[in-house]
């Protein structure tokens, strides 16, 4: 298949487009500038210039291709507007979508698990909390899973909160070591049971393939390789590796100690299963789970 992605520089995406051409496929990559341009042209995979501002260049691209995977986002470094993120997306997304009604071809979208059943095990079938539903990046999920409808054979990707692995320099274990080598300790919220679902890179990258290949239209996918890992499980491998002490915060202390968009989240028990991802597409993860990976000290380098 010629897929096309958009996303294609970035962290979570180029370990898609590696995993496409491995396993057989061409990429048409969408690139924003010529650092990037040239970045997926050393990688061998075909550019199509463009922004995911731009619907008609989107349009164009998912029409060369026989699909599209969708893993481009704003970043919150280049805006902190979460909420025109999020329409942003959102417009790329239906830009694409159209150009795919009534092909029956594969579009593949991001997503993730975090927040959507705090404090039960989310799986592909539960409802999406109400409370959870302002998030301002879930209607781009909503309104992907509703083109299953159109004749596109549209799937949800929905990535665990860490997605771990050599290359993250912007996840949120990197922000988890960043804040803690900045305050001197490692820290959790109260016992530190709450526990947040992980999944490798290369492991998630393998599920988008899948999903391009074989995953049915409205399909919800959890790249999730560990259901739940506790929070102090994580800020435990943080502190023994930077051989910091690792502290407990009440609820006011962490929103100081994590200020920022990482504050509300540290505290959330959101466990999530993915038996019916692996049933469905004999996906089987494979890498390091989300604490080795952490020990093995690439994300302490340089
Ligand atoms: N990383 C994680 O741990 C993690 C965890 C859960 C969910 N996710 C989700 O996974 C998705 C990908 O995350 P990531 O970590 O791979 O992000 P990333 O490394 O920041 O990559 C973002 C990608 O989007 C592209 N992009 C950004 N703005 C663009 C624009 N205006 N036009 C065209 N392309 C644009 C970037 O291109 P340039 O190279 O040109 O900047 C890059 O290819 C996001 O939806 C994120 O929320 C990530």
């Amino acid at each position: 298949m010629r897929v096309f992605v958009a996303g294609a520089t970035g962290y979570v995406g180029s370990a898609v487009v590696r995993e496409l051409l491995e396993s057989g496929h061409d990429v048409l990559g969408l690139a924003r500038s010529e650092a990037s341009a040239d970045a997926l042209a050393k990688a061998g995979v075909e550019v199509h210039r463009g922004d995911i501002d731009d619907p008609a260049g989107l349009r164009a691209g998912a029409a060369k291709a026989d699909g599209v995977v969708f893993a481009a986002n704003k970043h919150i470094s280049e805006t902190t507007d979460s909420a025109a993120r999020a329409r942003a997306e959102l417009n790329a997304v239906e830009a694409l979508g159209a150009e795919l009604a009534g092909t029956d071809r594969p579009f593949v979208v991001t997503s993730g698990v975090l927040g959507r059943a705090p404090g039960r095990v989310l799986t592909e079938t539960t409802p999406t909390d109400p409370s959870a539903l302002t998030s301002p990046r879930l209607p781009v999920e909503q309104a992907v899973l509703a083109m299953a409808g159109r004749g596109v054979r549209s799937s949800s990707v929905r990535l665990a909160p860490t997605v771990h692995g050599r290359g993250d320099a912007r996840g949120f274990v990197s922000a988890l070591i960043g804040i803690a080598r900045a305050k001197g300790v490692s820290a959790f919220v109260g016992d530190g049971a709450n526990r947040w679902p992980a999944v490798h890179r290369l492991d998630a990258a393998v599920l988008y393939r899948l999903a391009v290949e074989s995953a049915v239209a409205g399909a919800r996918l959890h790249a999730v390789a560990e259901e739940g890992v506790p929070f102090r499980d994580i800020a435990d491998a943080i502190g023994r590796r930077l051989e910091l002490p690792v502290v407990s915060l009440t609820a006011a202390e962490a929103s100081e100690h994590f200020a920022g968009f990482l504050a509300p989240l540290v505290s959330l028990d959101s466990p999530a299963s993915s038996a019916l991802t692996r049933e469905r597409l004999s996906w089987s993860p494979a890498h390091p789970t989300l604490v080795a990976d952490i020990e093995e000290g690439h994300y302490f380098e340089g």
